[in-house]
This record gives structure tokens, sequence and C-alpha cells, in this order.
């Protein structure tokens, strides 16, 4: 497996669950958030130097309505709601960029869902 990738189902889950049964995903399954409000995925990214990254989540959304979510870097909010619209279907997962600054060394970074609709599935986070 790729060292630079965090599979979701390895991550700390809130208000959510692992499941496999749409395919494509990479690793062993993702996490389908529960469809409310705050329901979270949180990433530890291990950074060898500090300074910007983009980030990669790999994410399906299989209705055609926007599942926002707030990104968090160590606590800290640094991007509201960002879209995740609708790919197609629950088996059509594609990548969103997500910039940030990180420190050296672990990283939580945390996606929450923003509506009651919660997140869309999620696959990984990639550095
Ligand atoms: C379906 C789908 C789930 C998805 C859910 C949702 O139940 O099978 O994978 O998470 O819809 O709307 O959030
Ligand atoms: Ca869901």
């Amino acid at each position: 497996p790729d060292p630079t990738r965090i599979e979701a189902e390895n991550a700390t889950i809130s208000a959510g669950v692992v499941e496999s049964n749409h395919a494509g995903f990479s690793g062993t399954g993702f996490v389908n958030y529960d469809n409310a409000v705050g329901s979270s995925v949180e990433f530890t990214v291990n950074a060898t130097a500090a300074g910007p990254a983009s980030l990669k989540l790999g994410y399906a959304n299989g209705t055609t309505v926007n599942r926002p979510m707030d990104v968090s870097v160590n606590g800290t909010t640094v991007a509201s709601a960002v879209a995740f619209e609708g790919t197609g279907a629950w088996t059509t997962w594609t990548t969103a960029t997500i910039p940030v600054t990180l420190v050296a060394g672990a990283n939580k970074v945390r996606f929450t869902a923003t509506t009651a609709n919660g997140g869309p599935n999620v696959d990984y986070l990639q550095l």
C-alpha cells in the first residue's frame, strides 16, 4: 500500500460506519457517514516538513445534491462547507483537492458534514 494514502476505514470515525458495498474503493472499504450534521472522519497525516500541501480526498456521492464538509487541521477550521458534489453513482469515485498548511510530523485533518445529509462516502486521504 501507498504509505502516503490513509484509508478512511483506518481513520477515526465519528457517526459513520465502514462499508464495502459500492465497488471501486481502495483498501478494504470506505466510510458511510451517518446522514446527520456533525458526522466526521479524522485522518492523521504525517508530514515530513512543515508547509503547504495539497491533500486529495477520495469520495463518491451517488446523489445529485452537494454534501458539504468543513475541513479542520489540528483543531482549527481551515475551510468551511467545501463542496462534494454528486459523482453520478455511489460506485463512481473521484478526488477533491484540499489545500492545507501542515506542521512537521502528525497532523489531525478532519472532515465534518455540515448538512443533515451527512458527508459523501469517503475512501481515503492522500498526501
Ligand atoms: C445509500 C448508499 C450509502 C450512502 C447513503 C447516503 O444508502 O448505499 O452508501 O452513504 O445512501 O445517502 O448517505
Ligand atoms: Ca451516508
